[in-house]
C-alpha cells in the first residue's frame, strides 16, 4: 500500500481521490488552505496518514506545508490536484506575484523541490493548456492585458511542462500529467459532463497502481488513455527557460 499526498483534498477531484485511495487501503496525507477548510473534512482525515494546511498563494505557506510533508515522512506519490480557474483580476500574492500563477504553477513547482522525493508525481492540467502557449514572455501578468481564460491554460501548460521536465530530471521518478476531463465539480460546475468519479480515475491509477501501463514517465493522459499535449510541453528548451523562470520567481532551486 501507497502514502500518497494530494493537494487541494478538502473539495472536488483532490477529495474524491483522496476518498478512492483510502477506500481502497492506501495512506492519503490530505492538504487544506486553512484550519477551517481542514474541519470540513474531519471525516476524511481521522482515516488519513495525516492532514497538512497552507494556503498555496503564499510562498511562505507552500514553504510551510513542504515542511509539514517531510516531517510525516517520504510520501510515495503526490498528486499536486490543487487549483483555481477563473481569477476576475490579476491578484498579487504575497510574494507579489498572479494569483493563479502562484497557485497553479509556483506552488507545484516549490512543493515539488522541496518534499523529499517521492517515486511518483501526478499534476493536474487540463486541455485547455493547449491555449497556453508562448507565456514565457509574460509568465507573471506584469506586461498584458488580464486575461483569465488564457491565465490558467498557461498555468496548465506549465504543469505538463514541469511533469515533463522532471521525466527527464529524474529518470527514477514516474513523473505525469493528467487531464481529468470536464468534471462536476465546485470549479467545473453541475452540467459538466464528467461525474467526479471518472475525474479522479486517472490520477489515482497513476499514483499507486502497479500496472505496467502506469509505471511510465513524461506523458499526458486523459481518462487512463495517452494523448498527445502541446508542443511547447514536450520542448525541452521551453521546459528548461521554464524552470529557470521559476527558479527565479520563487528563489527555490529545483535539485538536479
Ligand atoms: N473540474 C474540471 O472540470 C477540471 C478540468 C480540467 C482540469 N481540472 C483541474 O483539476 C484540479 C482539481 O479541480 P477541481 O475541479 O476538483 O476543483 P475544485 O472543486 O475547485 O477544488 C479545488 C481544490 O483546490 C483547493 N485550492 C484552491 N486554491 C487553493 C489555495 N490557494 N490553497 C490551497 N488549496 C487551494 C481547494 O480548496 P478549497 O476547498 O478550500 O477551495 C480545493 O480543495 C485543478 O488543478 C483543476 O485545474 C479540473
Amino acid at each position: 500500500m501507497a502514502t500518497v499526498l494530494i493537494t487541494g483534498s478538502t473539495d472536488g477531484l483532490g477529495r474524491a481521490a483522496a476518498q478512492s485511495l483510502l477506500d481502497a487501503g492506501h495512506q492519503v496525507v490530505l492538504h487544506a488552505r486553512s484550519a477551517d477548510r481542514a474541519a470540513t473534512i474531519a471525516g476524511l482525515a481521522s482515516r488519513a496518514a495525516g492532514i497538512v494546511v497552507g494556503d498555496l498563494r503564499s510562498a511562505v505557506e507552500t514553504m510551510s506545508i513542504a515542511d509539514q510533508v517531510n516531517a510525516i515522512g517520504r510520501m510515495d506519490a503526490v498528486i499536486h490536484n490543487a487549483g483555481v480557474y477563473s481569477e476576475r483580476s490579476r491578484g498579487s500574492s504575497p510574494e507579489g506575484h498572479a494569483g493563479i500563477l502562484a497557485i497553479n504553477t509556483l506552488a507545484p513547482y516549490m512543493l515539488t523541490a522541496l518534499i523529499e522525493r517521492p517515486g511518483r508525481l501526478v499534476y493536474l492540467s487540463s486541455g485547455l493548456h493547449r491555449g497556453g502557449e508562448g507565456s514565457l514572455r509574460d509568465l507573471d501578468w506584469t506586461k498584458r492585458p488580464w486575461d483569465p481564460a488564457r491565465a490558467y491554460a498557461e498555468s496548465k501548460l506549465h504543469v505538463v511542462a514541469l511533469a515533463f521536465a522532471l521525466a527527464r530530471r529524474w529518470p527514477q521518478v514516474f513523473s505525469n500529467a493528467v487531464d481529468p476531463g470536464w468534471a462536476r465539480t465546485k470549479m467545473g460546475g453541475s452540467s459538466a459532463p464528467v461525474d467526479i468519479d471518472t475525474g479522479q480515475r486517472t490520477q489515482t491509477w497513476l499514483a499507486v497502481s502497479h500496472d505496467p501501463a502506469a509505471l511510465v514517465t513524461g506523458l499526458y493522459w486523459h481518462h487512463l488513455r495517452r494523448e498527445q499535449p502541446a508542443s511547447e510541453a514536450t520542448d525541452p528548451e521551453f521546459q528548461n527557460r521554464l524552470i529557470a523562470r521559476l527558479g527565479e520567481l520563487t528563489g527555490v532551486a529545483l535539485p538536479a
